[in-house]
């Protein structure tokens, strides 16, 4: 299962010269590159860096931090957070070319000194109890059946007191997801969990539920506004695309009518350790 999912990710190799390329190719100078250059392909969720910033306001962060991201991907996340609060961040992710490629992407903003990225699997954190003042997890867990053990995990390597910020796509009231999606081309590696099953998980991890917010409706608007601009100004120089290849289009018409017709759900926790 995990081979599958890491597989799914791992694109066909040579991902960091593919995105400098796309970049080179749209006229930027990977010399002066900012986070921001890179958010239309790092920040591998939906709804993109607006969405790590709603969170990051309520992990209570500060340049003494250090904060732990579950299932990192090319660490665009992590580096916002780096460079809005200039704390230290860990990334940990199963997929080791994004490990590698997140490290790569860090230097090129130079925020490399204050970040690291290590392969491993959120339901066995290699990190000790309490080790960080916060953490955080961005549309990871729709690739893991065993939920209780991430954020068990979770919760063990989170100081007490310190905040748990959870933001995921979850299996909606309507039908079953229609495939591929960006988490997986099939069913085989797709694991969604209901928005009650969370608050179970969550509580039953010992964490305290501090906020519940379902952008579901945000996140529609978010994919129409970008059909909209893309439409008016051609696509952003470095997309998901650079991953999928031709599966691009369909994954993000697919996600589009997962949305609107709820079949998936998108929903952020707050919760405190
Ligand atoms: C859709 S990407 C999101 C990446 C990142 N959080 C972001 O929002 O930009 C999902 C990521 O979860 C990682 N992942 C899936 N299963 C995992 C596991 N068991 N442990 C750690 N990472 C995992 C994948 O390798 C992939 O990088």
């Amino acid at each position: 299962m995990i081979e599958e999912v890491a597989a799914h990710y791992s694109g066909g190799g040579g991902l960091a010269e593919k995105i400098a390329e796309s970049l080179r190719s749209a006229g930027k100078d990977l010399n002066e590159l900012k986070a921001t250059d890179l958010s239309t392909v790092d920040e591998f969720h939906i709804r993109g860096r607006k969405a790590t910033l709603e969170l990051a306001e309520q992990m209570k962060l500060s340049e003494d931090s250090c904060v732990l991201d579950i299932g990192s991907g090319l660490g665009g996340p992590a580096r916002t957070l780096v460079e809005e609060y200039g704390c230290h961040v860990t990334g940990l992710d199963l997929t080791q070319a994004f490990c590698d490629v997140a490290g790569v992407m860090s230097d090129w903003v130079n925020l490399g000194e204050r970040m690291e990225f290590q392969q491993g699997d959120a339901t066995n954190l290699p990190f000790a109890d309490n080790q960080f003042d916060a953490a955080m997890t961005i549309h990871v867990a729709m690739n893991i059946p065993a939920k209780d053990k991430v954020y068990e995990q979770a919760r063990r390597v989170v100081k007490p007191g310190g905040i748990f910020a959870v933001y995921d796509v979850l299996q909606g009231e309507g039908s079953d997801v229609l495939f591929p999606v960006p988490w997986a081309r099939d069913p085989s590696i797709s694991h969604l969990a209901t928005p009650d099953e969370m608050k179970v998980l969550l509580s039953d991890a010992g964490f305290k539920i501090l906020d519940v917010h379902d952008s579901t409706d945000e996140s529609q608007s978010w994919f129409e506004a970008r059909t909209t601009r893309m439409a008016q100004s051609g696509p952003p120089p470095v997309t998901s695309q650079v991953l999928f290849g031709g599966d691009f289009r369909e994954m993000a018409r697919n996600q589009v009518r997962n949305l609107t017709e709820r079949r998936i759900r998108t929903v952020s926790y707050i919760c405190e350790a």
